[in-house]
């Protein structure tokens, strides 16, 4: 492990979006540290893919001031995308690829959506190994659209593990999921966390009961601000979500998971 545990992997402080006149976000303090996994709950619309922009480097804020790698702001975007994997539900590009599996993971060390040269012999055996890791090394040779929606997600986790990024980060990754897909997308990406303690998540969803039992701190938005933010089990609660979510939730725990029941 090169870093040391207390690192700051990401520090935004007093961090405001505003985007023609709206504001977007306001106010918000959030750091993430070497190894830290952290889930962005919120309801519809409250600021969580744009407070992910911010962090993966897509984005600067309009006030306050985000640091990478206890660098300042002015610190190259361009690097900051190159240390974070990022894994969302929409993979529309990636989709028409004529490219095999294997190709398309391998291509995620270079930052291309295609391979241009072949690629040195060790590079190719990283992305075995990840796909091995991830339980989908049997379709290497396929086309991703001939995969389903579970396993493409697997495939597009291992291709963001190309890189050895320092941060991996996640956008509703289950929303086209089926139960069983989702459950086991959940676990190659608990896999990938146990053999990788120093890589840190974050993981975004609106689905409470969806955030993985390894997730140990949550940044909980309402409207663009931080409502409640520190360790899973004092933001995850019926009182904070009731008002969040703006109906009234009772929470079960089932496996280190949360499942809110509305009435
Ligand atoms: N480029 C944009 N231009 C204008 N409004 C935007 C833009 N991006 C996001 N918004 C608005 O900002 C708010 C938060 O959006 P978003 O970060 O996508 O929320 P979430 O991911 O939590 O659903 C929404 O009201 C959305 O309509
Ligand atoms: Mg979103």
């Amino acid at each position: 492990m090169s870093k040391k545990s207390s690192e700051l992997i990401v520090d935004l402080s007093r961090v405001g979006v505003r985007i023609k006149d709206k504001k977007i976000l306001s106010d918000v303090n959030f750091s993430v540290r070497t190894g830290e996994r952290w889930a962005i709950v919120g309801p519809n619309g409250s600021g969580k893919t744009t407070l992910l922009r911010i962090v993966n480097g897509y984005l600067r804020p309009s006030s306050g001031r985000a640091s990478f790698d206890r660098e300042d702001d002015e610190v190259e975007l361009d690097r900051v995308r190159k240390r974070t994997g990022f894994v969302s539900s929409f993979l529309d590009t990636l989709l028409e690829s004529e490219d095999s599996v294997l190709d398309i993971v391998v291509s995620g060390k270079y930052g291309a959506t295609r391979l241009w040269e072949v690629p040195p012999y060790e590079v190719v055996q990283r992305a075995r190994r990840l796909m091995r890791q991830l339980g989908c090394g049997k379709f290497e040779d396929r086309r991703l659209s001939e995969l389903s929606q579970g396993e493409r997600q697997k495939i597009l986790i291992a291709r963001s593990m190309m890189p050895d990024p320092v941060l991996l980060t996640f956008d509703e990754p289950c929303a086209s999921l089926d139960l069983g897909g989702r459950e086991l997308f959940l676990k190659g990406l608990e896999t990938i966390a146990k053999k990788n303690h120093s890589l840190s998540m974050i993981y975004v969803t609106h689905r409470i009961d969806e955030i993985p039992g390894i997730f140990e701190h949550a940044l909980l938005l309402m409207k663009g601000r931080v409502f409640a933010s520190g360790a899973m089990s004092k933001v995850i609660t019926e009182e904070n979500l009731s008002k969040c979510y703006e109906v009234n939730v009772t929470i079960k725990r089932w496996n280190d998971r949360y499942y809110p029941v509305v009435d």
